[in-house]
């Protein structure tokens, strides 16, 4: 049998496993940050009569500059956006490939802070870019002095900051976001991917866009949303950087049936969103509890957290899912993380870290 070791494969890709979290039929997923609630009813049936109106004219291409939904995009994110400040794709993961085809690639390098998004790694790897594990402070935080000191050393073409950051939670201080911008002599992406699940308070890099031709805000409709299956990503930023991706981009990339379904569930933006303040409150639920019985937890700004348990994480997660419930561990000791999702995952997530210490 013909193994990858067989293949003409390229050097660095070898002896590598593909990104994936388990997909494991359990009676409580919490390990991808999902949104838990399915798609309401009435939404159910204008997204159905959205994507049947396409279906006699899939002889033809989609329009490949997706106007109109970006349009809507742009009326959904305000801050004075327009369709041509906003350039959409199947998830956010596909604009942040794009992004570093763009703007990384051969010969060049791109740096995030970690512990972050471990597809950001991944994106660069396969982009060609190099990439440098830039580090967090005490407690995964981040100061301005300690970004800016890692982008002046590495002097990166793109910088990955991820607010509210992935695994840990907590958005960052829009001071960071500034500073970063100062220092970096290429692009900086900020990933908002969690953005709608804030704390009130928090400060969108949407509101610095104006004046920083070289800032990119990417969003997704995947977790606030709840349209992970829908795949529909988005960029928001100067209109010279939606006319760099368009270089690099797959012509006809997005479906006629992804746009249609995701204009559908645009329109329905209220009835989809009113899930968003439900699982804050799992969040803070959890975060609470966790901290009342003496776990270490991290702020969050999401819909997951990031918790410690004593001594081995793996086998934490191995007894959580003997319980039914499957989190997440994300290879940093001693911590697990775990998505919010409904009042009754909560509670049976919280009945069994009963028997975590
Ligand atoms: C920080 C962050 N960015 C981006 C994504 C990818 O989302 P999408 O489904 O839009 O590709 C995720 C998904 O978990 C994420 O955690």
């Amino acid at each position: 049998m013909t193994t990858l070791d067989d293949l003409p494969i390229r050097d660095d890709l070898r002896g590598r496993t593909p990104y994936g979290a388990p997909q494991l039929d359990v009676p409580v997923r919490l390990n991808t940050n999902e949104n838990s609630y399915p798609v309401p009813e009435p939404v159910v049936e204008a997204i159905g009569k959205a994507v049947a109106a396409e279906l006699r004219d899939l002889n033809r291409y989609p329009d490949r500059d997706a106007v109109a939904l970006r349009a809507d995009l742009a009326a959904y994110l305000g801050h004075g956006l327009t369709a041509d400040h906003v350039w959409a794709a199947n998830g956010s993961n596909e604009i942040q490939q794009q992004l570093l085809q763009a703007f990384g690639g051969p010969g060049r390098t791109a740096l995030g802070f970690t512990p972050a998004y471990s597809m950001h790694p991944l994106l660069a790897l396969g982009t060609g870019t190099r990439w440098v594990p830039a580090r967090r402070g005490e407690d995964f935080g981040l100061t301005a002095g300690e970004a800016v000191a890692q982008v002046r050393e590495h002097r990166p073409d793109v910088v990955f900051l991820c607010s509210p950051n992935n695994p840990t939670g907590t958005a960052l201080d829009p001071a960071v976001v500034a500073a970063v911008l100062d220092e970096a002599p290429g692009v900086v992406i900020v990933d908002e991917a969690y953005a709608e699940f804030a704390r009130p308070g928090t400060v969108s890099a949407l509101a610095v866009l104006p004046g920083h031709p070289r800032l990119v805000v990417t969003r997704t409709m995947s977790k606030a949303f709840g349209f992970a299956g829908g795949r529909l990503g988005y960029l928001a930023a100067d209109p010279a950087v939606v006319d760099a991706v368009q270089l690099v981009r797959l012509p006809y990339h997005l479906s006629a049936l992804t746009q249609a379904a995701a204009r559908a569930a645009l329109a329905h933006r209220d009835a989809l969103l009113g899930t968003v303040a439900a699982i804050m409150q799992q969040r803070d639920r959890i975060v609470a509890e966790l901290r009342a019985r003496g776990h270490r937890v991290a702020d969050s700004d999401a819909n997951f957290v990031l918790f410690a348990v004593e001594g081995d994480q793996a086998v934490a997660w191995r007894t959580l899912l003997d319980a039914g419930v499957l989190v997440r561990d994300v290879g940093l000791p001693g911590w697990l993380r775990v998505t919010a999702g409904t009042p009754t995952e909560t509670d049976a997530f919280l009945t069994a870290m009963e028997t975590v210490s």
